[in-house]
């Protein structure tokens, strides 16, 4: 294969099948859990990393929701590490008050970008405030963050794929892969 990833891709950590099987699942879960609710289910994808995920999940959620997208950025580009310095680049459209909302992530890291969304959403008094995480690095924690549904616990391993951009590409590879740091340059 001469793929544009195959230089660096060290192994595929979760393939497509693996992928999709979880994320059935999590859908299930979601839709029994929130089925007796009173009031609207508003599901806030945050770009672009968790964006594969959610119109995935959304198609096993049987439960009637609204959807909508929040746009935060942690790092820049070319870093691997969180800053801690995490600021909204585009806010929602949706009224979150009176809601049950429920945050869709691609990743949990250190858990400064998930501790400053949960903090923003809380003080817009949601009727409740929930978790939906598809990977979870919990070595890498460093910020004690609740999680409600979580897809999948991985090592400290730098993955891309399936909504996880490598420097902002690949997000569209239908699996997670492992990133060979030594094979790719930092911009
Ligand atoms: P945190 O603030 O350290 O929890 O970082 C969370 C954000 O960092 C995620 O929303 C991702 O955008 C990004 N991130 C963390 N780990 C990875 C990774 O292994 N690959 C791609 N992006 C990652
Ligand atoms: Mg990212």
């Amino acid at each position: 294969m001469s793929a544009a990833y195959q230089s660096f891709l060290k192994e595929i950590l979760i393939d497509e099948s693996a992928l999709q099987r979880r994320v059935a699942e999590l859908g299930a879960e979601v839709s029994r859990d929130y089925a007796h609710r009173d009031g609207t289910l508003l599901l806030i994808c945050i770009l672009k990393g968790g964006v594969m995920f959610l119109t995935d999940l959304m198609r096993h959620i049987s439960v009637p929701h609204e959807i909508d997208f929040l746009a935060v950025s942690s790092y820049g580009r070319g870093a691997r590490a969180s800053t801690g310095n995490v600021r909204i680049d585009m806010d929602l459209s949706a009224q979150v008050l009176g809601k049950h909302v429920l945050i869709v992530e691609d990743i949990i890291d250190s858990g400064h970008t998930l501790r400053f969304v949960m903090d923003v959403m809380a003080a817009r008094q949601p009727a409740s405030l929930g978790l939906c995480t598809l990977l979870d690095k919990p070595s890498r924690r460093t910020i004690d963050i609740p999680v409600d549904y979580t897809g999948f616990q991985i090592e400290d391993k730098f993955v891309f794929g399936y909504g996880l951009d490598l420097d902002e590409k690949y997000r569209n590879l239908p699996f997670i892969g492992v990133v060979d740091l030594d094979k790719v340059h930092v911009e």
